[in-house]
């Protein structure tokens, strides 16, 4: 067997989680995540090739798919769904260096909290401007760009996104 078929199978080997991690209980992490400094909720599943930062909560029962970015000051409610390749964001105005020109550094920047509740869900490849609240059971549409607070149960698409409907569209259908 080549030391290539020995790595594939030793999953272990492709999977980041810093002791600085707070699992809860039940937790499934698929291999190529690199997470640090966070917290996970009991039961939730996280894809592969997700990246999830310091100080960043996720709760219990969420499904977090591959490739997704989740960074420092997002906190995200129970029963989340986040689709495959969103983008969140924490500094609206990010630069590489200080005006000395050395490289910047978590102390030089401004990191602007982000909200979603519970049982909202994120389509693939959204981007999550910083400082927003999603609010309970929304729904972002896929390649939306999120630039204002979502309200409550609304469906939302585009850049930037804007209300389409209600989630539940009998509700609307009725009103
Ligand atoms: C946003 C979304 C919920 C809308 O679904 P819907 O209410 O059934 O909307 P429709 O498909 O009937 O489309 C209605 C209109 O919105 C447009 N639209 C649909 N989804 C859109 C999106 N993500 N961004 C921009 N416009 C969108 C359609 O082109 C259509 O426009 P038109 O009326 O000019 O033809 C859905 O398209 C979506 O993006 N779901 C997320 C899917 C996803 O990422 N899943 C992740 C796991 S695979």
């Amino acid at each position: 067997m080549s030391e290539l078929q020995c790595d594939y199978y030793d999953i272990s080997r492709f999977i980041r989680v810093a002791p600085t991690v707070m699992l809860g209980q039940n937790v499934i992490i698929h291999g190529f995540a690199n997470l640090y400094g966070c917290r996970v909720g009991d039961g939730t599943r996280i894809g592969p090739f997700v990246e999830i930062q310091a100080g960043a909560t996720i709760g219990a029962r969420c499904k977090v798919s591959s490739h997704t970015f989740i960074c420092s000051g997002v906190t995200i409610e129970d029963e989340v769904f986040v689709g495959h390749g969103v983008m969140f964001t924490n500094d609206p105005d990010p630069r590489a260096t200080s005006p000395d020109g050395s490289l910047q550094t978590a102390l030089d920047w401004e990191q602007v909290p982000t909200l979603v509740c519970r049982g909202a869900s994120i389509g693939s490849g959204a981007v999550i401007l910083c400082g927003v609240t999603i609010g309970a059971g929304a729904l972002v549409g896929a390649g939306a760009v999120v630039t204002r607070d979502v309200e409550p149960g609304a469906v939302v698409a585009g850049c930037p996104a804007r209300w389409m409907r209600s989630r539940d569209r009998a509700s609307q259908e009725v009103s």
